[in-house]
């Protein structure tokens, strides 16, 4: 039985960017504790199935494609886009056991990922209309795979507290440690809270931001946290410039899961993709120590474990509202037993 809450079944989540879903071969993933296989039929269109052949139990993701069939390595048996066996070469003649057939799950690709739902979705995708604008470029980092619940790597994505001091120069200043005042707002399923902050300047490895010209320089951060694990964080700094993060997050198993940060941004249009590439790399690879330490794994969703300030109201709110969508784990455990 997984441990998961049952409700995070009926969400999407992310399981590759697109571009890693080549035309010629499944590519192998996992989700909730689920081993899926995702492939792409000749129209291009990914579908998402088990990743395991009803004969005897095979990675479906180790075979290949053949016929817009998904074809199992061990003795070749071919499986369409509806997750149907529709040929065994070992058989003769037509008729084919209506058992043989691997589980099929919605899938859909947008924002340069595809996403999976592993039952009846109830959000939807949050709306980013700058990514389908094609006066913005997308930057796609990471993904970047850690020891560690996805609710620990979305808490740590949108926690202030730390920019100071896990990321000194690059995101805040240890001289400037207080975090500016905030309140968050819930309306279904997504937090919304903004904070205006003195931007770090840019270094010189990093040049991303586009606070150059401004004298003194604020950073607007607007936030959308679209529970369980996605955050549209809009970015400005007062004049036309606009960069739009978009983090989601997989969840792998109960210590496993990996980020996807896609970044938009309305300028500097030219710069190399590595440029905000390597930036990622740096910050994620900084708080990844830090979350892979934090225990238990998981956030703990009950609000008197750990010690919660007002700066800490983003997790406060989140951990509340994971609580009465029902998307926790612990809820799930309660309801359990
Ligand atoms: S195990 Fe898949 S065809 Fe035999
Ligand atoms: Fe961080």
């Amino acid at each position: 039985m997984s441990k998961f809450a049952e409700k995070l079944f009926n969400c999407w989540h992310p399981v590759a960017y697109a571009r890693e879903v080549v035309a010629d071969k499944p590519h192998g993933t996992k989700l909730l504790d689920e081993h899926l296989v995702i492939w792409r039929t000749a129209d291009g269109n990914a579908h998402a199935m088990r990743d395991l052949c009803i004969h005897r139990g095979t990675a479906l993701s180790l075979g290949w494609i053949n016929d817009d069939c998904l074809v199992c390595p061990y003795h070749a048996w071919h499986y369409d886009e509806s997750g149907a066996c529709v040929k065994i070469p070992q058989k003769e003649g037509l008729s084919i056991p209506t058992k043989a057939r691997t589980v099929k799950y919605r899938c859909q690709e947008r924002y340069g990922l595809i996403w999976v739902a592993l039952d009846e979705p109830i959000y939807d995708l949050p709306e980013i209309p700058e990514f389908e604008d094609g006066s913005w470029k997308m930057v796609e980092t990471g993904p970047y795979e850690w020891k560690s619940d996805a609710s620990r790597q979305v808490e740590n994505f949108t926690d202030f507290g730390h920019f100071p001091w896990v990321h000194p120069g690059l995101l805040g200043d240890p001289e400037r440690p207080i975090v500016p005042k905030y309140t968050v707002e819930i309306r279904d399923n997504v937090l919304h809270y903004s904070v205006v902050r003195p931007e770090a300047p840019n270094t010189d490895d990093f040049p991303v931001f586009a606070n150059e010209e401004v004298l003194k320089p604020e950073r607007r951060s607007r936030y959308e946290l679209h529970l369980p694990y996605s955050i549209v964080l809009r970015l400005g700094w007062g004049g036309q410039a606009g960069m739009v993060y978009f983090y989601v997050g997989q969840p792998i198993s109960e210590n496993k899961c990996k980020g996807y940060c896609i970044i938009g941004r309305n300028y500097d249009l030219d710069q190399p993709d590595s440029f905000l590439q390597n930036f990622e790399d740096t910050i994620f690879g900084q708080d990844k120590v830090i979350v892979e330490s934090q225990r238990p794994e998981q956030v703990p969703f009950d609000l008197a474990d750990e010690l919660h300030l007002k700066f800490d109201a983003v997790a406060i709110n989140y951990r509340r509202a994971m609580m009465q969508q029902g998307l926790d784990y612990y809820h799930y455990l309660d309801v359990a037993e």
